[in-house]
């Protein structure tokens, strides 16, 4: 709901499906991100780990507890081994009053993009990164083939994140025309880089993702002065959307998508 006395977000401000439209859906599940599509999201977020076996699969955390009928590390399970696990239960018990959702599985970055193409914009984390770099070697090289690189410093069709800047510099080495996002998580703040921690991160990403918390006018005004671009996460309303852009941001990380709907558009 926009009420009309309130300032309003502009029309390029990103709004990226956090997990998918995960206040509505069991996270990472194709149900999650077919929401997000349909509520019109700029991009559908996806934080990609990798299987025991080596498949790329969207998937938070470490650890399959929270979320699926098993237990252990995601790298300990085959993807086939994973695909059979129960990861939309978890959301029927702890959401009881949303729609309810049977037999989602794990899926694969793969299925993700079997499922939408070009239909939708991809804004992938690279959220287990090796030294080795293979997960970023298989993940462009899926891009690729999919053609969802082409001319993609302009089309801005994939956004790659991560906290991790030996991942980033391994994706810039692939790849310097993705458009990257070096995430950052201020537990100390408000947020901030020097001078030359600014420098360095320009040299390879085109933005910086932070913690809502952490954000305040000043970093707001550092990132535009070095042009990059700053995506907040997660904020789940839209005053706190406003916040953010006021602060200096270009787009929110949300799960709740609803709340960024105008009723005028619909009717
Ligand atoms: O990728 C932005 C934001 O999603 C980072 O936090 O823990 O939800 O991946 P997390
Ligand atoms: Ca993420």
């Amino acid at each position: 709901w926009t009420p009309f006395d309130q300032p309003t977000l502009p029309a390029d401000f990103l709004l990226i499906a956090h997990r998918g439209a995960s206040a509505y859906a069991p996270e990472h599940t194709l149900p999650s991100y077919q929401l997000a599509y349909d509520l019109e999201a700029d991009y559908i977020e996806i934080d990609l780990q990798q299987t025991q076996d080596d498949v790329l699969v969207a998937f938070h955390d470490e650890t399959i507890e929270r979320t699926t009928n098993g237990t252990g590390a995601v790298s300990d399970y085959t993807y086939e081994e994973l695909k059979a696990l129960d990861a939309g239960s978890w959301f029927n018990e702890a959401f009881p009053e949303q729609k309810q959702f049977q037999e989602e599985g794990i899926v694969r970055l793969e299925d993700i993009v079997d499922e939408f193409g070009k239909e939708v914009k991809y804004y992938i984390e690279t959220k287990q990164p090796f030294t080795d770099g293979q997960l970023e070697g298989q993940l462009v090289q899926l891009l690729e083939e999919y053609g969802l690189l082409e001319n993609v410093a302009v089309t801005r069709q994939v956004i790659l994140q991560s906290f991790s800047e030996e991942s980033l510099l391994t994706l810039h080495g692939l790849d310097p025309d993705i458009p990257l996002i070096h995430l950052y998580h201020f537990k100390k703040e408000p947020a901030e880089l020097s001078a030359d921690e600014f420098d360095r991160l320009a040299s390879y990403a085109s933005g910086i993702g932070v913690n809502q918390s952490a954000l305040t006018r000043a970093f707001g005004d550092q990132a535009a002065e070095w042009e990059l671009d700053l995506h907040v996460y997660t904020i789940n309303t839209y005053s706190e959307a406003i916040d953010a852009y006021k602060k200096g941001a270009d787009g929110v990380f949300t799960d709740n998508l609803l709340e960024f709907i105008d009723p005028l558009d619909n009717e």
